[in-house]
This record gives structure tokens, sequence and C-alpha cells, in this order.
């Protein structure tokens, strides 16, 4: 980068000696034309406000296009290097679309050095022919788009190319200050350039390549061999693709290398020990790929290396070796490599370091004083066997940002100066043994984001104060042994509050409608008393809420409807009355199928689970991760005194997946309605005093893999046909008043012989009566083997469904 930057200096100040007036007309026709064709193929024209994009000066007021903005020539007055980066507003409401066809234009400024359109949400694969007109190229910038296709070749001949950068982006690796303010974060949508495939054999030919990025695509295969060839090359950054094979033995030939990248990525087989002779290693990432082998300690004898990430692989570490080490690191990432024993001492030579993530490894023993006392801006050490009391040394510091160690056995009172650490923006204590209550300080941390202390003995009934404009977006305090009224001390900008499992009592706070921004709230598990608040419909940017195994009284409130983007609704184990409002139907959120972007998502990189949702989910209590929210939507009124008949308008509930209203008092018909629910996959009406018989609509429910209408007063034959036919567990039909069916073996009166066996599939196909099931929807499957790929959804039963045989006659 540095590099870059002298280069740009250069063309200012050659930029300065005066020549012929003016810029070539070719070149400001071509400019113009840019500029206006750029616009032109932008599909959205809601945001034509000129102003976003920056570019006045390119207009005909100014015939000379050196004067314009972006626009930088040399002394000959000839364009030599065009800065369009962000020139589209993609933080705006709606984004606009360009296609690569814009960039045609630009192919006629045959002068250009540098070209930077990094950043503008450009479309379409890389016109290829027109970069063989910019052959004087050495820095091209293309980041930040939505590219796809390959690499043209045009672009692998650009014989003075130094500096190539194609990468996507998102957010990266490393939580820091630097990020900057996260609250903003939920407005970023980042696009991503999507180019599959191999990268070239001919990226050999770049000769004077010193720098290329490819993070972020889909590129796969393995590195080229022809890669070795680019003797100038400094940085090589491939994170984030699907390369696959060893990383090439060779790599230590490219003797000007600071920066290697190839984390997030399939490479296996060792780290090859010719990196020792990279003695100008700054930055070396290998986390997140499949790696094998020891960590070889040569890697400390690099002197330059600041940077080293080797987490997530399938490295050993050998707790036997002793490192001294040559380099001086400012960041430190050995995330699950096998570390044991204490945290090893050689880190506090590491005078610099800023960042260190030592977690999911088996270190034990006492937070060490020599890292309380260093200046470490980001200290992770979750799901480790650490134990003892924090040192109070460790919030004296004014560097501290993060500070994770979820998952161990730290005990003892919280220390009283937490609160001079006021640096702090992410504090995650999730899963330990303290105790005591929180520290009144802990609210001079104003810049504190996300505060976890769920899953600990914390008790007490009174609470920090922190500022309304205080920056605390997330809140757990789950699992604890808080007690009191329910805390309103937080922040305005509030999104998440999850109170839940603790012994609060009281009514609701009607100040919980001054969170203006709360999307999730979560008090299941207390003993809240009164009545289910109308205020509550105040919150209207609440997506879940979850008031389950409470004492509250009285009836749902028709107003509750108007928290239009609710997905999640549970109120059960309560002692609500009264009928199931009809207004209920209304609940947006649970009408159109959930697309909400989770504010938690990718934010955090070192893996954190925080604050997983407790809900019934088939029959069995799941965590529903708080990153994976938006791909449910629930209602749970099972387990009040709920009366009256189901209201019919339930069935426009068309993105629910899960409908619980067992055990109530709820009478009369099962609506037909319930059949509209197309994307349910458990429905539980059981323990009602429902009669009449199961509509026949139910057949439509393809993804329904869950029926439970026990303990009711339902008579007739069950439905027969698709995903019903799969429901056929006796035990979801016991106690009716004469229900009959093949589900259940029981012979209907007015039932016909079966049907002669048919070759064409028709829908209702005929069954064994053993059980038999078919087409278990693919949607169900799908999502639940990628929750548990990734887990987010954390199964406390073994899925029984599986024993079923897919058989037909
Ligand atoms: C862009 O649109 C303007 C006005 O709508 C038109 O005059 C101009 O020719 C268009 N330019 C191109 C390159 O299509
Ligand atoms: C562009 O704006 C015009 C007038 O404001 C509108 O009629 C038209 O539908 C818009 N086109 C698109 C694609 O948004
Ligand atoms: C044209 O560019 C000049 C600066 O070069 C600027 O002062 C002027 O406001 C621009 N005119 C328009 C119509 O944007
Ligand atoms: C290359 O430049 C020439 C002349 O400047 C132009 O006519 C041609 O269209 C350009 N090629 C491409 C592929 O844009
Ligand atoms: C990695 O890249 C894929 C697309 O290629 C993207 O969906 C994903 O979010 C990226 N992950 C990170 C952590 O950048
Ligand atoms: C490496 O960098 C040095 C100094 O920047 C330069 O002189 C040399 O040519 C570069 N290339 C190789 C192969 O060392
Ligand atoms: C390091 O470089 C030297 C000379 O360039 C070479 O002899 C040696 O084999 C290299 N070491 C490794 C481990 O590749
Ligand atoms: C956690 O620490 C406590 C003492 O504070 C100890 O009794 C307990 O056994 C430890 N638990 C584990 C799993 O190490
Ligand atoms: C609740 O709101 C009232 C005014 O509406 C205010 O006086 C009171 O201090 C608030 N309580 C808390 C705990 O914020
Ligand atoms: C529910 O309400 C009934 C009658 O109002 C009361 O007797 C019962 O104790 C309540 N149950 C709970 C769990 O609050
Ligand atoms: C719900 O919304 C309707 C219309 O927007 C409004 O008239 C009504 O007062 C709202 N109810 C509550 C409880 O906020
Ligand atoms: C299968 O269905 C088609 C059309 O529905 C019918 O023409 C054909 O005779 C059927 N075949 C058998 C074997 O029933």
């Amino acid at each position: 980068m540095a590099k870059t930057t002298i280069l740009l200096l250069v063309f200012f100040f050659i930029s300065f000696f005066p020549s012929s007036p003016c810029c070539p007309v070719d070149q400001y026709h071509a400019l113009l034309q840019f500029k206006s064709y750029f616009f032109n193929t932008s599909i959205s024209n809601s945001s034509s406000d000129s102003s976003l994009f920056d570019l006045e000066s390119w207009n005909s007021t100014n015939s000379d296009c050196c004067k314009w903005d972006r626009v930088l020539c040399d002394s000959s007055k000839v364009v030599i290097a065009l800065h369009l980066d962000s020139i589209s507003p993609i933080l705006s409401p709606e984004p606009m679309i360009v296609t690569s066809e814009a960039l045609t234009p630009l192919f006629r400024v045959k002068t250009l050095f540098l070209l930077d359109i990094s950043s503008n949400s450009i479309q379409g694969e890389i016109p290829g022919n027109g970069f063989s007109n910019l052959s004087k190229l050495v820095h091209l910038d293309m980041m930040q788009n939505s590219f796809h296709g390959s690499i043209p070749l045009q672009i692998l001949h650009l014989r003075f190319l130094q500096y190539l950068d194609l990468s996507g982006n998102s957010l990266n690796g490393i939580l820091s200050p630097q990020v900057g303010y996260l609250r903003n974060l939920k407005a970023l949508k980042l696009d991503e350039n999507f180019f599959h495939g191999k990268i070239p054999e001919e990226i050999g030919n770049l000769a004077k390549l010193q720098q290329i990025s490819l993070r972020q695509n889909q590129f796969y295969g393995e590195i080229p061999a022809s890669v070795m060839h680019l003797k100038e090359l400094q940085v090589l950054v491939l994170r984030n693709n699907s390369f696959s094979g060893e990383i090439p033995s060779k790599i230590g030939d490219l003797s000007n290398m600071t920066t290697l990248d190839l984390s997030k990525n399939f490479f296996t087989g060792g780290i090859p020990p010719s990196i020792q002779n990279l003695s100008k290693l700054e930055a070396l990432r290998l986390e997140n790929n499949m790696l094998s082998g020891e960590i070889p300690s040569w890697l400390f004898n690099i002197k330059a290396l600041r940077y080293l990430f080797l987490g997530r692989n399938k490295l050993a570490w050998n707790n036997k070796v002793k490192i001294v080490p040559k380099c001086m690191l400012s960041r430190l990432s050995l995330k699950s490599c096998g570390l044991a024993g204490e945290i090893p001492e050689w880190i506090s030579t590491q005078k610099t370091l800023d960042f260190l993530d030592l977690s999911e490894n088996n270190l034990e023993g006492k937070f060490p004083d020599w890292l309380a006392e260093m200046e470490v801006g980001s200290i992770i050490l979750s799901d480790n066997k650490l134990s003892g009391f924090l040192p109070p040394l460790l919030f004296q510091s004014l560097s501290l940002s993060v500070l994770a160690l979820s998952r161990n056995n730290f005990s003892g009172e919280l220390p009283e100066n937490i609160g001079d650490a006021n640096g702090i923006m992410i504090l995650m204590l999730a899963g330990n043994n303290f105790s005591g209550p929180i520290p009144v300080s802990i609210s001079n941390i104003y810049r504190l984001l996300l505060l976890d202390l769920s899953r600990n003995r914390f008790s007490g009934n009174t609470f920090p104060v922190f500022s309304p404009d205080a920056m605390l977006a997330f809140v757990d305090f789950s699992s604890n042994e808080f007690s009191g009224e329910i805390p309103v001390t937080f922040s305005q900008e509030t999104q998440i509050l999850a109170l839940g499992k603790n012994k609060f009592t009281g009514p609701l706070p009607r100040n919980l409608t001054l969170m203006s921004k709360l999307e999730h709230l979560d008090l299941h598990d207390n003993k809240i008393t009164d009545e289910l608040p109308i205020f509550l419909s105040k919150i209207s940017t609440l997506q879940v809420l979850n008031l389950r195994n409470n004492s509250l009284q009285g009836s749902i409130p028709e107003g509750l409807s108007n928290l239009t983007i609710l997905q999640i609704l549970d109120l059960s184990c309560n002692n609500l009355t009264g009928k199931i409002p009809t207004e209920m139907g209304n609940l947006v959120g649970m009408i159109e199928t959930p697309n909400t972007f989770s504010s938690l998502s990718d934010m955090f990189t070192f893996s954190i689970e925080f604050n997983d949702l407790m809900v019934s989910w088939k029959k069995s209590v799941q965590g529903l991760s708080s990153r994976s929210l938006s791909l449910y939507s629930l209602l749970d009124l099972s387990e009040n005194q709920l009366s009256g008949e189901i209201p019919v308008s339930l069935g426009g509930l068309k993105g629910l997946k899960l409908l619980n209203i067992s055990h109530n008092r709820l009478s009369g018909h099962i609506p037909a309605s319930l059949g509209e629910l197309e994307s349910l996959e458990s429905l539980d009406l059981s323990h009602n005093m429902l009669s009449g018989s199961i509509p026949q609509t139910l057949t439509k429910l393809q993804e329904l893999t869950t029926l439970d209408v026990s303990n009711n007063e339902l008579v007739g034959k069950i439905p027969v046909g698709r995903q019903m036919d799969t429901m056929s567990d006796p035990n979801f039909y016991a106690n009716n008043s004469g229900l009959c069916g093949m589900q259940i073996q029981v012979k209907c009166q007015d039932e016909l012989p079966p049907p002669e066996p048919e070759e064409n599939e028709t829908e209702e196909s005929w069954f064994s009566w053993d059980g038999a099931a078919i087409g278990f929807p693919l949607g169900f499957f799908l999502s639940i083997a990628i929750l548990c790929l990734t887990g987010y959804l954390i199964p406390m039963t073994p899925p029984k469904r599986l024993r079923y045989q897919r058989r037909r006659i």
C-alpha cells in the first residue's frame, strides 16, 4: 500500500507541471459518456440525487477534465489515474445496480496507469476486451463489486501491472476498535465479486505484480505453479475461497513476500518449511483450513512477523517445546490448536500484542497477572478450562476493547473497577461461575456494545444505570439469579434484551417502550405477574417476544397484532385467559417469508454463541441461535387457559413454521384454514376440547413433520395423502372421541376395501400399516441439515423420524 501512495504522490507532483491547457477532447468525451452511461444503466432511479455521486465537477462548464474531481493527469495533460471508488451509493436504501457495460467509455482512456472502480456494485462479467486497451495499467482495483465469471486473460497480459485487487468484501477477521462504530452495521450490505473457477496459469505473466488480492470469491483448485514466477510479489491474499491442495513448497522462493493470507480455504498438508526463508514476512494467515502436522517453532524466528493466525486447522501445538520468540507480534491467533497447561508465558515477551485469541484449547490455571498488565486490545480465551478470579489489574487497561472469556470456570465477583476499562466494546463472560452483583461502574463503559453475562450465578436486584444514549445494543443476563423488577436501565440503542431464566418478579415495566430499537425481548422463565400489557405493541421494532413460563394473566390484547415484524411470539406456560384474538391473523411478520437481516450475523468472526433463544420446537426444547432467527416464524400460546374457538384468521400466517396452541381450553372445530399454513412444520393442537373431524385441508401442509391432536374430542377419519400419511404416531391421536384411519390402524366404519395398486403415482398413494412414510419435505431436511452443520440448532434429543422406511406398493 505504501508503494501505491508513493506512486500517487509522484503522479500528483507531475500533474503540477503546466503544459497544454486542456485534457484531450476524446478523453473529455469518454469521461462524460461514462458518467451518463453509469447512471443510465442504473436500474433504480429513485436515488438520482447526484450529490451522492460526487461527480458534479464532471460537467461541460469546465472542459479541462484534468481539473475534475477524481481525475489525475500527467504533465502532458493526459488522464493517467481515475479514482472512481464508491461513486454509486451502496448504502442508500435502494442500491443502484450498474452493469459492467457502464465501464465501456473508460476503455478509450488508454493512457491510464491507475483505475480504481472499487465499491460500486457493478454487475456482470469483466469486459476483457476493454482491458486490452489499457495496456499501461499499473494499478487496478475492482474490489467490492458484483462481478462474476473468470478473470479475463486480457488482464493477465497487462505487463506493467503491479497491483491487482479483485476481492469482494466483508467485515474481516478481527474485530478491533478500528472497525469503528458498529452501530451502523445493519445498514451495510456488502457485495461480493463472484469469480468462479481456477486461477489461470497465465497469472505468471504478470511479472511486475507486487500485490494481488482475490479475497472472498469462489475460486477453487490449487494455487497455480506459475505464481512462483511472480518474484516481485509482496502481498498474496486468497482468503475465503475454496482453494485446496497443499501450500506450494516453493513459496519460500518469493523472497519479497510480506503478507501471505491463505485463510478460509481447504488447504491441506503441513506448513511448508520454506516459509522460514521469507525474512520480510509480516503477516501469515493460515487459519480456517485443513492444515495438519505440528506447528513449527521456527515461525517465531521470523523477525519481521507481526500477524500470525493459525487457528481452526488440524494443527497440533507441541506443549513441550520452549518458545523463545525473535518476532514481536501484534496479533496472534492459536484458536483450537491443542494448547494445554497454563497460558504460555512466552507471550509476555510480545510487548506490542494487540490481539490474542487462544480460544477452544485446553488451557487451565488462572488468568495470568502478566497478561492483565499487558495492554492488549482483544483477549479471547473462550472455551478453555481457566479458573479463579479476574485480576482487577486487567481493568486498568485503557486498550482493552474485546474481552471474551465465555465457557471457562472463572469464579468470584467481577472487580469493582471494571468500569475503568472504558474502551471495552465486547464483554462476554457467559458460562462461568461468576457470582455477586454486576458492579455499578460497568455503566461507565460508554462504548460497550455487547454485554453477555448469561449462564453464571450473578445475583442482586440493582442494576447499573446506563446512559440512554449509550451504545449498548446487546444485553444477555439470562440464566442467572437476578431478582427484583425487570431492569430497564439500559440504553435506548438496545436491540436485544435477554433476561430469561432468572427470578425477576413484578409487572412488565412501561419503560420498556423507551427502547425504541428493541428487536428481541426474551424474559422467559421468570415470575412476571400482571396482565400482558398493551403497551408492548408500541415497540414496533420487536421481532422476537418470549414471555414463556411466567405468571401472566388476563387476555391477549388485540393490539399485539400491531407488531408488524414480529416473527416469534412465545406466550406459553402462563395463565392467559379469554379468546385468541382474531387480529392475530394480521401479524405480518408471520405472514411473509422471513427475510430480515440478522444484526448479529457476520459481526463477530471469532466464534460466538450469543443468546440462543430457547423455544419448544417439535416437542423438544431447542436453542435457536440469534443469528438464525430470521429463518423462523413461531407462534406458541400453549399451556394457558385460552378458550373459545381457534380463529379462522390464523390460517393467514403463511410464514409460520410452528403453531402450538396445545394445553388450553379451546373448543369448536379445527378451522379448515389451517391447511393454508404452507410453511408449517409442526402443529400442536393437543389437550383442548376441539371437536368435529380433522380437516382434509391439512393434507396441503407439505412441510409438516409433527402433528399432535391428542386429548381432544375429535371424531372421524384422519385425512390421508402426502405428509398426512407420515403422521402415524398413535400417541398424537390418543384420547379423542373416535378417530379412525390407517395412521392409527383403526378402520373407519365406512371404509372401502383398499383400492387396486396403481402403476401411476397418484397423490393419494396407499401405504402399508406399519408406519410407512414418503416424501419427507425437502425443505425441512435442508434447513435442519444446514442448521446442524452450522451449529445453529442444537438438537437436544436425537431425531427419531429417521427410522421410518420408505415403502410403496
Ligand atoms: C443517458 O440518458 C440521457 C437522458 O435520459 C440521454 O440524453 C443520454 O444519451 C443517455 N446516455 C447513454 C450513454 O445512454
Ligand atoms: C423512474 O422514475 C419514474 C418517475 O419518477 C417512474 O415513473 C419510473 O417507474 C421509475 N422507474 C424505475 C425503474 O424505478
Ligand atoms: C460543474 O463543475 C463545477 C466545478 O468544476 C462546479 O462548480 C459546478 O457547480 C458544476 N455544475 C453543475 C451543473 O453541476
Ligand atoms: C479501444 O479503444 C478504441 C479507440 O480509442 C475504441 O474505439 C475501442 O472501442 C476500444 N476497445 C474497447 C473494447 O473498448
Ligand atoms: C466468504 O465468502 C462467501 C461468498 O463467497 C460469503 O458468503 C461469506 O460471507 C464469506 N465469509 C466471510 C467470513 O467473509
Ligand atoms: C524485492 O524487493 C527489493 C527491494 O524492494 C527489490 O530490489 C528486488 O528487486 C525485489 N525482488 C526480488 C526478487 O527480490
Ligand atoms: C532457504 O533458502 C536457501 C538459499 O536460498 C536454501 O538453500 C534453503 O534450502 C532454503 N530453506 C528452505 C527450508 O527451503
Ligand atoms: C470450577 O471451579 C470450582 C471452584 O471454583 C470447582 O469446584 C469445580 O470443580 C470447577 N469445575 C470444573 C468443571 O472444573
Ligand atoms: C421510567 O420512566 C419514568 C418516566 O416515564 C422515569 O421517571 C423513570 O426514571 C424511568 N425508570 C427507569 C428505571 O428508567
Ligand atoms: C392461574 O389463575 C388461577 C385463577 O385465577 C389461579 O388459581 C392460579 O394459581 C394461577 N396459576 C398461576 C401459575 O399463576
Ligand atoms: C394499532 O394500530 C391501529 C392502526 O394503525 C391503531 O388505530 C391502534 O390504536 C393501534 N393499537 C395499539 C394498541 O397501538
Ligand atoms: C396413468 O395415468 C394416465 C393419465 O392419467 C393414464 O392414461 C394411464 O392409463 C395410467 N396408467 C395406468 C397403468 O394406470
